[in-house]
């Protein structure tokens, strides 16, 4: 039996994203021009397009066709991209290095990258609504699209994640504390990405349920992994990390019992995927990429 290449699937698919995200962000005459620097800027320097990636590999699971899906899975890397470039300002955390390069603030400046972020967030949504991208999907399912992508970025989700985690900073936490904040901050985001491909692909409601169970786990096992990453010191990504301040897995339970939680919630992952066969073969790679270079 041939064993799954996940390296050469992670790099075509993400070959295919950064061919639709370089389209999806030409330069044009309407924008001014450093606006549209600084948001090409953060969002195609660099990075894994997990998201992105996710919402292919479950759309393809469900026999959904690429042109169907990369207009989300795109417009999720939009939303990605200006939550970093915010994370990073110095009134979040206040960091100089993204991807090993200088932040967007760096070198457009704090404000430029404040607009920047706020101008990704807004394109993601017009994505969402071009004729290309809704042509050949129904209209009720478009704005399940949408409802469940901005109830994943909002308060709900994304941005209430990043303002529990700033209220937590240099306080004590417990597991469920950081628990709640990874799941909101990263776990959203992520899980939605594979919510949605499922979603276009036309999952049944149980199958779609199933998903966001895989998701879910995921996306706790995504920031864990960070953390674990962080905390052992690894050099990883450009990032010489440390984040102290931070109600992290690793700062609160230890290094080994991270390790553990990232297992459990892998294995959590796996037995979610178990009724799908051999065609979620690249959702399982995924998963295990994401937590195996943690342990
Ligand atoms: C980094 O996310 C921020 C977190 C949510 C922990 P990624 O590791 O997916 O970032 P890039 O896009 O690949 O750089
Ligand atoms: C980033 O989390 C999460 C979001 C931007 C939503 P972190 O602050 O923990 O991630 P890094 O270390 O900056 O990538
Ligand atoms: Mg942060
Ligand atoms: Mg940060």
């Amino acid at each position: 039996v041939p064993k799954f290449d996940v390296e050469a699937y992670l790099s075509e698919r993400k070959a295919l994203i950064d061919r639709s995200l370089e389209r999806y962000l030409k330069q044009s005459k309407r924008r001014p021009q450093t606006i549209v620097k600084a948001m090409r800027y953060g969002v195609l320097s660099g990075g894994k397009r997990l998201r992105p990636i996710l919402t292919l590999a479950s759309g393809e699971l469900f026999g959904a066709e690429h042109k169907r899906l990369l207009p989300f899975a795109c417009a999720l890397e939009l939303i990605h991209a200006y939550s970093l470039i915010h994370d990073d300002l110095p009134a979040l955390d206040n960091d100089d290095l993204r991807r090993g390069e200088p932040a967007t603030h760096k070198v457009f400046g704090e404000g430029m990258a404040l607009l920047a972020g706020d101008a990704l967030l807004t394109e993601a949504f017009q994505l969402m609504t071009r004729a290309d991208a809704i042509r050949s999907l129904k209209p009720g399912l478009v704005l399940e699209l949408i409802r469940d992508i901005s109830q994943a970025a909002g308060a709900n989700g994304l941005v209430g994640g990043q303002a529990v985690d700033l209220e937590a900073e240099g306080k004590e936490a417990n597991v469920a504390a950081v628990e709640d904040i990874h799941a909101r901050k990263t776990g959203a985001l992520i899980c939605v990405s594979a919510k949605i491909g499922a979603r276009i692909g036309g999952a049944t409601r149980q199958e779609l349920r199933r998903v966001e169970r895989y998701g879910g786990y995921l996306g706790l096992a995504f920031q864990i992994a960070d953390d674990i990453m962080d905390a052992a010191g690894h050099e990883y990504e450009g990032r010489a990390g440390s984040e102290e301040k931070k109600a992290t897995y690793p700062s609160v339970v230890g290094l080994g019992a991270a390790r553990k939680r990232a297992r459990e919630l892998l294995d959590r992952c796996l037995k979610e995927l178990e009724p799908f066969g051999k065609n979620a073969d690249p959702l399982r790679a995924i998963a295990r990429f994401i937590v195996e270079r943690a342990l």
